[in-house]
């Protein structure tokens, strides 16, 4: 496997209702060594984590799904990851039910929720102003990781993002992620500090102004 575009073995598809939970365990997984997500849950119990992260996946998936897009890849029948974003004019997505949010509240604590609030408002303040895809959420479970699972969710995502002249964008807290990104179109425009962690925000251009640069 040489470039991001490379064909993987997974197949991709919409998100289906049978596939919430191992998709929220998936992603929850694949975040719980993420530097912003260990500035957020700063247990050293990794199931304790792991938990937390699985409690707001839960929460997000059904409100992204209806509300803006879900896509899951899935290796011999198994989920191995998720993408979740919104097509332009639906960023922010409406919040979970209330009765969703006291639940996430009592079970991850004060303090963690507040540290989520302080991440989503420092980066939500940073998107452009004109209309954009957002890519929120990208996560290959650890085990599958590096073969190609993460570049197919991303082209899968792309083909849509493309049929319209409109930017895409997203942020992240891994550096190593730069170059993945790059390699599909995406270049940084901006860096930023939230809870101490260093975090990128990168745009890729409609298709037709990256062919004219
Ligand atoms: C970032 C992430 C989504 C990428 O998914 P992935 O499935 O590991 O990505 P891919 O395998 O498609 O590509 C990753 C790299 O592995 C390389 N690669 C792919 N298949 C490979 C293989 N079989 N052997 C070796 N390298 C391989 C790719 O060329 C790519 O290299 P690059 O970083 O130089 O572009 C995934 O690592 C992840 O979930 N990370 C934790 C959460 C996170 O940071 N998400 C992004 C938030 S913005």
């Amino acid at each position: 496997m040489s470039g991001w575009n490379d064909p993987s073995a997974a197949s991709v598809a919409p998100l289906a209702d049978s596939q919430l939970q191992p998709t929220a365990d998936v992603l929850a997984r694949a975040f719980c060594g993420n530097p912003l997500n260990r500035a957020v849950n700063r247990s050293a119990d990794p199931d304790r984590r792991f938990r937390s992260n699985r409690d707001n996946m839960r929460a997000l998936l059904p409100i992204a799904h209806q509300h803006g897009q879900v896509l899951v890849a899935t290796l011999d029948g198994e989920v191995a990851g998720g993408l979740v974003a919104s097509p332009p004019g639906r960023f922010p997505l409406p919040p979970p039910p209330l009765r969703v949010r006291l639940g996430l509240l009592m079970r991850q604590g004060w303090s963690v929720a507040r540290r989520w609030e302080v991440v989503f408002e420092v980066l939500d303040a940073l998107h452009p102003p004109e209309p954009h895809w957002y890519l929120a959420v990208l996560g290959v479970d650890c085990s599958a990781q590096r073969r190609g699972i993460g570049a197919a969710l991303l082209s899968h995502w792309l083909a849509d993002v493309d049929r319209d002249p409109i930017p895409a964008y997203l942020e992240t807290d891994s550096e190593a992620n730069i170059r993945f990104y790059e390699r599909a179109g995406f270049a940084p425009v901006g860096e930023t500090s939230v809870l101490g962690v260093r975090a990128w925000l990168m745009k890729r251009p409609p298709a037709d102004r990256r062919r004219n640069n």
